[in-house]
Protein backbone atom coordinates (compact mmCIF):
# COMPACT_ATOMS: atom_id res chain seq x y z
CA UNK A 1 0.00 0.00 0.00
CA UNK A 2 2.89 2.13 0.70
CA UNK A 3 4.44 1.94 -2.38
CA UNK A 4 1.14 3.07 -4.27
CA UNK A 5 0.97 6.43 -2.15
CA UNK A 6 4.64 6.63 -3.19
CA UNK A 7 3.47 6.24 -6.76
CA UNK A 8 0.56 8.53 -6.68
CA UNK A 9 2.44 11.19 -4.79
CA UNK A 10 5.35 10.64 -7.55
CA UNK A 11 2.39 10.74 -10.33
CA UNK A 12 0.75 14.04 -9.29
CA UNK A 13 4.05 15.38 -8.88
CA UNK A 14 5.28 15.27 -12.16
CA UNK A 15 2.39 16.31 -13.33
CA UNK A 16 1.88 19.41 -11.80
CA UNK A 17 5.49 20.21 -12.75
CA UNK A 18 4.93 18.59 -16.51
CA UNK A 19 1.82 20.68 -16.86
CA UNK A 20 3.31 23.89 -14.93
CA UNK A 21 5.98 23.95 -17.16
CA UNK A 22 3.62 24.17 -20.18
CA UNK A 23 1.44 26.68 -18.68
CA UNK A 24 4.38 28.36 -17.79
CA UNK A 25 5.85 28.79 -21.57
CA UNK A 26 2.54 30.21 -22.64
CA UNK A 27 2.56 32.73 -20.23
CA UNK A 28 6.28 33.84 -21.39
CA UNK A 29 4.68 33.24 -25.40
CA UNK A 30 1.70 35.31 -24.36
CA UNK A 31 3.87 38.17 -22.51
CA UNK A 32 5.56 38.55 -26.20
CA UNK A 33 4.56 41.09 -28.82
CA UNK A 34 5.35 41.15 -32.39
CA UNK A 35 8.93 42.98 -33.42
CA UNK A 36 10.57 42.58 -29.78
CA UNK A 37 14.55 43.18 -30.15
CA UNK A 38 16.81 39.91 -31.21
CA UNK A 39 18.93 39.78 -27.84
CA UNK A 40 15.50 39.63 -25.58
CA UNK A 41 13.73 37.15 -28.31
CA UNK A 42 17.13 35.00 -28.04
CA UNK A 43 17.14 35.31 -24.56
CA UNK A 44 13.37 34.15 -23.77
CA UNK A 45 13.59 31.34 -26.19
CA UNK A 46 16.34 30.21 -24.46
CA UNK A 47 14.80 30.71 -20.78
CA UNK A 48 11.56 28.46 -22.06
CA UNK A 49 14.01 25.81 -23.75
CA UNK A 50 15.48 25.10 -20.29
CA UNK A 51 12.21 25.60 -18.25
CA UNK A 52 11.36 22.65 -21.15
CA UNK A 53 14.21 20.35 -21.07
CA UNK A 54 14.87 20.82 -17.19
CA UNK A 55 11.41 21.12 -15.60
CA UNK A 56 8.77 19.68 -18.03
CA UNK A 57 10.63 16.86 -19.29
CA UNK A 58 12.07 15.25 -15.98
CA UNK A 59 8.42 15.73 -14.66
CA UNK A 60 6.54 14.21 -17.51
CA UNK A 61 8.99 11.09 -16.95
CA UNK A 62 8.26 11.05 -13.73
CA UNK A 63 4.25 10.92 -14.36
CA UNK A 64 4.95 8.02 -17.12
CA UNK A 65 6.49 5.86 -15.18
CA UNK A 66 4.43 6.20 -12.03
CA UNK A 67 1.43 6.03 -13.96
CA UNK A 68 2.65 2.69 -15.54
CA UNK A 69 3.51 1.72 -12.15
CA UNK A 70 -0.57 2.63 -10.84
CA UNK A 71 -1.93 0.69 -14.21
CA UNK A 72 0.07 -2.77 -13.01
CA UNK A 73 -1.12 -2.06 -8.80
CA UNK A 74 -4.81 -1.07 -9.59
CA UNK A 75 -5.20 -3.26 -12.47
CA UNK A 76 -6.02 -0.66 -14.78
CA UNK A 77 -6.10 -2.13 -18.88
CA UNK A 78 -6.60 -0.21 -22.03
CA UNK A 79 -10.21 -1.65 -22.26
CA UNK A 80 -11.14 1.01 -19.55
CA UNK A 81 -13.16 3.32 -21.11
CA UNK A 82 -12.13 6.42 -18.80
CA UNK A 83 -8.30 4.91 -19.38
CA UNK A 84 -8.70 5.27 -23.08
CA UNK A 85 -10.31 8.56 -22.60
CA UNK A 86 -7.42 9.20 -20.23
CA UNK A 87 -4.76 8.17 -22.69
CA UNK A 88 -6.45 10.42 -25.76
CA UNK A 89 -5.86 13.55 -23.46
CA UNK A 90 -2.77 12.92 -22.52
CA UNK A 91 -1.87 12.41 -26.05
CA UNK A 92 -3.76 16.25 -26.77
CA UNK A 93 -1.48 17.39 -24.04
CA UNK A 94 1.87 16.54 -25.60
CA UNK A 95 0.97 17.80 -28.17
CA UNK A 96 -0.05 20.80 -27.17
CA UNK A 97 3.19 21.26 -25.38
CA UNK A 98 5.12 20.14 -29.21
CA UNK A 99 3.13 23.02 -30.43
CA UNK A 100 3.96 25.48 -27.93
CA UNK A 101 7.85 24.40 -28.74
CA UNK A 102 7.15 25.68 -32.48
CA UNK A 103 5.15 28.87 -31.67
CA UNK A 104 8.46 29.48 -29.80
CA UNK A 105 10.79 28.58 -32.76
CA UNK A 106 8.90 30.65 -34.81
CA UNK A 107 8.88 33.90 -32.52
CA UNK A 108 12.74 33.69 -32.49
CA UNK A 109 13.23 33.06 -35.89
CA UNK A 110 10.50 35.82 -37.68
CA UNK A 111 10.00 37.59 -34.54
CA UNK A 112 6.42 37.12 -35.28
CA UNK A 113 4.39 36.79 -32.08
CA UNK A 114 2.34 33.56 -31.31
CA UNK A 115 -1.33 32.25 -30.31
CA UNK A 116 -0.78 31.38 -26.48
CA UNK A 117 -4.53 32.47 -25.43
CA UNK A 118 -6.00 29.08 -27.78
CA UNK A 119 -3.47 27.00 -26.57
CA UNK A 120 -3.30 28.13 -22.97
CA UNK A 121 -7.03 27.50 -23.02
CA UNK A 122 -7.15 24.30 -24.25
CA UNK A 123 -4.50 23.17 -21.79
CA UNK A 124 -6.75 24.09 -18.71
CA UNK A 125 -9.81 22.35 -21.10
CA UNK A 126 -7.66 19.28 -21.23
CA UNK A 127 -6.29 19.16 -17.98
CA UNK A 128 -9.61 19.14 -16.43
CA UNK A 129 -11.23 16.54 -18.75
CA UNK A 130 -8.26 14.11 -17.69
CA UNK A 131 -9.02 14.89 -14.13
CA UNK A 132 -12.22 14.58 -14.93
CA UNK A 133 -11.67 10.79 -16.51
CA UNK A 134 -9.56 9.54 -13.47
CA UNK A 135 -11.89 10.82 -10.89
CA UNK A 136 -15.44 9.70 -12.37
CA UNK A 137 -13.81 6.74 -14.41
CA UNK A 138 -16.97 6.46 -15.82
C1 LIG B 1 1.71 10.71 -18.25
C2 LIG B 1 0.79 9.81 -18.52
C3 LIG B 1 -0.19 9.28 -17.46
C4 LIG B 1 -0.43 7.97 -17.17
C5 LIG B 1 0.19 6.76 -17.85
C6 LIG B 1 -1.37 7.94 -16.06
C7 LIG B 1 -1.87 6.81 -15.45
C8 LIG B 1 -2.57 6.78 -14.26
C9 LIG B 1 -3.04 5.59 -13.58
C10 LIG B 1 -2.91 4.18 -14.10
C11 LIG B 1 -3.64 5.97 -12.42
C12 LIG B 1 -4.25 5.04 -11.35
C13 LIG B 1 -5.75 4.98 -11.49
C14 LIG B 1 -6.36 4.16 -10.38
O1 LIG B 1 -6.01 4.34 -9.22
O2 LIG B 1 -7.24 3.35 -10.69
C15 LIG B 1 -3.55 7.42 -12.35
C16 LIG B 1 -4.02 8.18 -11.30
C17 LIG B 1 -4.21 9.54 -11.38
N1 LIG B 1 -3.78 10.37 -12.39
FE1 LIG B 1 -2.72 9.81 -14.03
N2 LIG B 1 -1.70 9.24 -15.72
C18 LIG B 1 -1.01 10.10 -16.57
C19 LIG B 1 -1.13 11.48 -16.57
C20 LIG B 1 -1.99 12.21 -15.76
C21 LIG B 1 -2.35 13.59 -15.94
C22 LIG B 1 -1.89 14.48 -17.10
C23 LIG B 1 -3.18 13.95 -14.90
C24 LIG B 1 -3.85 15.26 -14.57
C25 LIG B 1 -4.16 16.20 -15.41
C26 LIG B 1 -3.32 12.80 -14.06
C27 LIG B 1 -4.04 12.77 -12.88
C28 LIG B 1 -4.22 11.66 -12.10
C29 LIG B 1 -4.96 11.64 -10.85
C30 LIG B 1 -5.61 12.85 -10.17
C31 LIG B 1 -4.93 10.32 -10.39
C32 LIG B 1 -5.67 9.78 -9.16
C33 LIG B 1 -4.80 9.42 -8.02
C34 LIG B 1 -5.70 8.75 -6.96
O3 LIG B 1 -6.83 9.17 -6.78
O4 LIG B 1 -5.25 7.79 -6.36
N3 LIG B 1 -2.61 11.75 -14.63
N4 LIG B 1 -2.90 7.88 -13.48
Amino acid sequence: MLEYYLAVTAHLTGVIFWLGGVGTRLVLLNSMKSGVNDGWRSQLYQAQRKIHLMLETPAFVVALLAGWFLAHAAKVKFSHSWFRAKIVLILGLIVIGLLVSRQFKALNASGRAGQAVPLLAALVVFTLLTLFAVLTKF
